[in-house]
């Protein structure tokens, strides 16, 4: 019934289900998650070619933790298409796993670790 409920109103409002009432993998964060070991590399792969030095698109260079820490809001929102365009620019969007990913980094307290 928990899991049923959820996607009964989902389907039938479909169009105002957003990304973010998606139910989280590992609810409460309970990994810990590590900047060079999940952080750097989601970056690496899907975003860091467009975000740069020298190519910062939008204004936004996410190639070190510096960058990716102070623009945190702004990452975890494109990927969730959530107050900011969605990212990776084109689409489709990063697998939920991963988004749990930087939003739990996040909720940790975005550890440089
Ligand atoms: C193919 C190139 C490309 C990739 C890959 C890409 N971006 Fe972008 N991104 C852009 C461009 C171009 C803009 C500026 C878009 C605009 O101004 O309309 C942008 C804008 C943004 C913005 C600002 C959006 C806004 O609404 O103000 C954020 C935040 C962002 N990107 C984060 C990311 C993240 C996080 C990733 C990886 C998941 C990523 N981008 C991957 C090209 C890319």
């Amino acid at each position: 019934m928990k899991i049923i409920l959820p996607i009964l109103v989902c389907t039938i409002a479909f169009f105002s289900c957003t990304r973010d009432k998606i139910t989280p993998i590992d609810s409460g964060c309970q990994t810990s998650i590590s900047f060079s070991a999940d952080v750097f590399p989601i970056m690496e792969a899907n975003c860091i070619s467009c975000h740069q030095q020298g190519n910062a698109s939008g204004g936004f260079d996410l190639s070190s933790y510096n960058a990716i820490a102070s623009n945190a809001n702004a990452v975890l929102g494109s990927m969730k298409a959530n107050s900011f365009q969605l990212m990776p620019l084109g689409g489709p969007a990063l697998p939920d796993s991963t988004i749990q990913k930087i939003a739990c980094w996040i909720e940790q307290g975005k550890q440089d670790n």
